[in-house]
């Protein structure tokens, strides 16, 4: 088998495993003091405690070792210098260079491609300034009050994702709109209440032929011309996000109005890039900045920091030591902040889609458990619907949890009671409750020995439940930006370690293809009978309730 599961340093996590995989959170802080600041890290305005996890000093080292023997530095730096690391697509990886604020020159093969990625940033900008100004003006002169992103996966969680955090940054007369969902419903429901003389349609698709987006991008252009019917007024109303800029222009985008992508930007990794036109229009450029700054100190810590206080390294092989060696299958995000209710869906996107591959770079079929299933929510919803599993469940799920130290408007009654809620379950899930804890508690509310007996083991709580703690000051675009690039580097190593290509997303054409094939059955009047018993049922029963 192949790197890492014969390697020496695997064999040596999963000896110190063994030895140690009974040891409780609970005594492991009774015995040493310093433990929080043994195990947390300080990095601009954040603060990172992975104290309340199921290690010591020894399993970082070892973590570490893991790290170095699968050539983590090296690939760092080939990542950076833009190498074509992505090698099943022939690509560089250099979301990075979207937000080198050094301007210092990067290159693919052979051309320093920042005075692009500048050029381009400047076109963004401008066209936002005109918008949020309200020079930019529609058909009958009136300016711009709605704009909709049209695009999916990439071309929409990270946007929504950012526009929704960022809130309290917004111009609140201007609307910014997203719809992904080729469920009609989804459109309709946006242009419901938009008028087309002041709305602005951004077609984000980087491949532009994603048929989600197309078929979208093409009704929004029927509502409009159904409205008002003159094919020249499309060029104040539409504009386009695009590698493929042919077929943006044959749909009818003027080439001015088209921002360009590369191929060296994965989907999932562009929202630093044009892709994020409906965020700078939104925050504005000068927050934008902020949000790209943010993300490059990100990238400078973790291309400059040694391992040991390397935040995504950290974050990474936190992960790999309960995916691999406790076989944990999950792994939730829970942000304490409500303007940050699509992180968990925008990471979904980013972790699994990078890390779900069971082939590795050589193009051997994996025994080992690659990328976990992530879910999350933010937090104190969610801890009235599913932390009953968390804490009592019979599955070891480690959590991240995010929290701003200040809400927008400044400290108020609601956010120590938010806050009170993170402290209360991260110190809950590591500690538990003993069954002399609950004996005791049980006994002074006066419960005869019979009630105790039948309640007592219902009230225990294992603890030794892992998570991550991440106070920032506020959610500001550049701490946003820092936590984003914080992620991309946590998967990205990860995708190291496991041996994989964390930049193609070949599992999804799959799923795309058979849709294109079953579209033609559907229009097709025949009774389908080409494919499985099933798959064949269900077409034609859809077809026979359609008539
Ligand atoms: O879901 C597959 C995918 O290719 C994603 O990687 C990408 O973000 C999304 O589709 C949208 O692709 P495009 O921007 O080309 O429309």
């Amino acid at each position: 088998m192949h790197f890492p599961r014969n390697s020496e340093s695997w064999n040596a996590l999963q000896q110190h495993f063994e030895q140690t995989r009974n040891v409780h959170m609970r005594d492991q802080f009774n015995d040493n003091r310093a433990r929080f600041e043994e195990f947390s890290i300080r990095f601009n305005d954040i603060l990172f405690d992975y104290s309340k996890n199921r290690i010591d000093t020894e399993t970082i080292n070892l973590l570490i070792r893991l790290a170095k023997d699968a050539g983590v530095p090296e690939m760092i730096e080939k990542m950076f210098s833009g190498e074509k690391i992505n090698h099943t697509e022939n690509r560089s990886v250099l979301h990075v260079a979207l937000r080198n604020r050094s301007k210092k020159p990067c290159y693919v093969d052979g051309i320093n491609i920042i005075p692009d990625v500048e050029y381009e940033l400047a076109r963004v900008k401008k066209l936002a300034r005109s918008i949020r100004a309200r020079e930019w003006l529609g058909a009958t002169d009136q300016p711009i009050t709605d704009v909709v992103n049209i695009g999916i996966g990439g071309s929409h969680l990270g946007p929504l994702m950012v526009t929704e955090a960022l809130r309290p940054y917004a111009l609140h007369d201007l609307n910014v709109h997203f719809v992904a969902n080729i469920d009609e419903n989804h459109i309709n429901d946006t242009l419901e209440n938009l008028k087309p003389e002041t709305t602005l349609f951004i077609i984000s698709s980087k491949s532009f032929t994603t048929q989600d987006t197309m078929v979208n991008a093409e009704t929004a252009r029927q509502w409009f011309l159904s409205r008002l019917p003159d094919e020249k007024l499309l060029a104040k109303h539409f504009v386009a996000v695009t590698e493929n800029q042919k077929a943006a222009n044959q749909f009818g985008i003027e080439i001015d109005n088209i921002f360009k992508m590369w191929d060296w930007v994965g989907g999932r990794y562009s929202l630093w890039s044009a892709i994020g036109l409906s965020i700078v229009i939104s925050i504005g450029p000068e927050n934008f900045d902020q949000l790209l700054g943010g993300a490059y100190d990100a990238d400078q810590h973790f291309r400059d920091s040694p391992f040991e206080h390397n935040i995504p390294v950290i974050m990474a092989l936190l992960g790999i030591w309960y995916n691999n060696f406790y076989g944990a299958q999950t792994t939730a995000v829970l942000p304490y902040a409500q303007h940050m209710h699509r992180f968990p869906a925008y990471l979904q996107q980013a972790d699994m889609e990078s890390n779900g591959k069971f082939i590795d770079r050589a193009g051997n079929q994996i025994d080992y458990s690659t990328g976990p299933i992530l879910f999350g929510e933010i937090g104190i919803p969610s801890q009235h619907a599913f932390y009953q599993l968390l804490h009592q469940g019979t599955k070891l799920v480690p959590v991240d949890i995010l929290a701003p130290i200040f809400n927008f408007q400044g400290a108020s009654k609601h956010h120590n009671a938010l806050m009170s809620n993170v402290f209360a379950q991260t110190e809950a899930l590591m500690k538990g409750k003993t069954e002399q804890e609950v004996l005791d508690e049980l006994s002074i509310q006066g419960l005869s020995e019979a009630e105790i007996e039948k309640l007592l083991p219902h009230k225990v709580f294992p603890g030794n439940r892992p998570s991550n703690t991440f106070l920032f000051e506020t959610l500001n675009p550049k701490t946003l930006g820092s936590l984003i690039a914080l992620y991309e580097h946590k998967i990205f190593v990860q995708g190291i370690i496991w041996n994989i290509n964390s930049f193609d997303q070949w599992g999804v054409e799959l799923g795309k293809h058979l849709a294109n094939k079953i579209m033609q059955d559907i229009n097709n009047p025949e009774v389908v009978c080409g494919h499985d018993s099933s798959t064949d049922g269900l077409i034609n029963y859809y077809k026979s309730r359609k008539v």
